[in-house]
């Protein structure tokens, strides 16, 4: 791990109305590092999620980006300087080609050709399907190119919300392949899962979180089952 990180909430709470939902949490993540956000449903995951890419203001603590106070900077403004988050639900636009997806992502129309071509040499198959809708693609597939839109915005930080979902293990490790991947060539990568054996292969650290409190923090190997069911249980 990095010295300073990239990514860091300092004492984050949050509210949805008037109900705190995350209370001062913690969360750093290194370059090139990956971190599994984990803990059950409900525990505020995708909250942390929208905080640290400005969707969501916290009501008290700060954000942190490459060092900078970033806290209350609008997600539009933290995506220009490399805060990509890939939502729950992927974020593609189904009634669009494979192409277009990629193409709209891209920031500047002169990078487009060098976009696709990155995009296809990390996913040879969305190149065979690049004229396919993407609402046609299976789920694993529509995953790819979501990831692929969110790397043709050269991120400096990467979130990841319930990218397994619903998908087999086999094309899930194949993901997980590709996050591995991007955080070697720098990118900080901060991933939630619910479920949490798929992602600690992968992961460098680990931060579980239930009831919108940080229950464990600490190297992905040092997480161990009992610490993992408790926050889970609700214990
Ligand atoms: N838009 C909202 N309005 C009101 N309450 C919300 C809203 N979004 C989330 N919450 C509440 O905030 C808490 C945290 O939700 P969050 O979506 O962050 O959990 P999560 O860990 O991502 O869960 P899941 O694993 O189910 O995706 C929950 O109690 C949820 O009901
Ligand atoms: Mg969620």
């Amino acid at each position: 791990m990095s010295i300073d990180p990239i990514l860091e909430l300092r004492s984050v709470s949050a509210a949805h109305g008037s109900i705190e939902v995350l209370h001062n949490v913690d969360i750093q993540v290194g370059k090139g590092e990956v971190v599994a956000l984990l803990g059950p449903n409900g525990a505020g995951k995708t909250t942390t999620i929208k905080v640290a890419c400005g969707l969501m203001r916290p009501t008290s603590g700060s954000l942190h980006v490459a060092g900078q106070d970033v806290t209350g900077v609008p997600a539009n403004a933290l995506a220009r300087v490399g805060v990509c988050t890939i939502p729950e639900g992927r974020g593609i636009f189904p009634n669009l080609s494979v192409r277009d997806n990629i193409i709209m992502a891209a920031r500047d129309r002169a990078g487009i050709a060098v976009i696709e071509d990155r995009s296809y040499a990390r996913f040879p198959i969305l190149k065979e399907r690049r004229d396919q809708l993407a609402g046609t693609l299976s789920g694993g597939q529509q995953q790819m190119l979501s990831l692929a839109r969110g790397l043709a915005t050269d991120p400096v930080v990467l979130m990841l919300d319930e990218m397994s979902m619903g998908l087999a293990p086999l094309v899930v490790a194949e993901l997980y392949e590709q996050v591995t991947a991007i955080a070697e060539s720098g990118v900080s990568v901060l991933v939630v899962e619910q479920f949490a054996r798929t992602v600690l292969g992968v992961a460098d650290s680990a931060v579980v979180l239930s009831h919108g409190h940080v229950r464990f923090v600490g190297p992905a190997g040092d997480l161990d089952d009992e610490t993992l069911s408790r926050a889970y249980l609700g214990s």
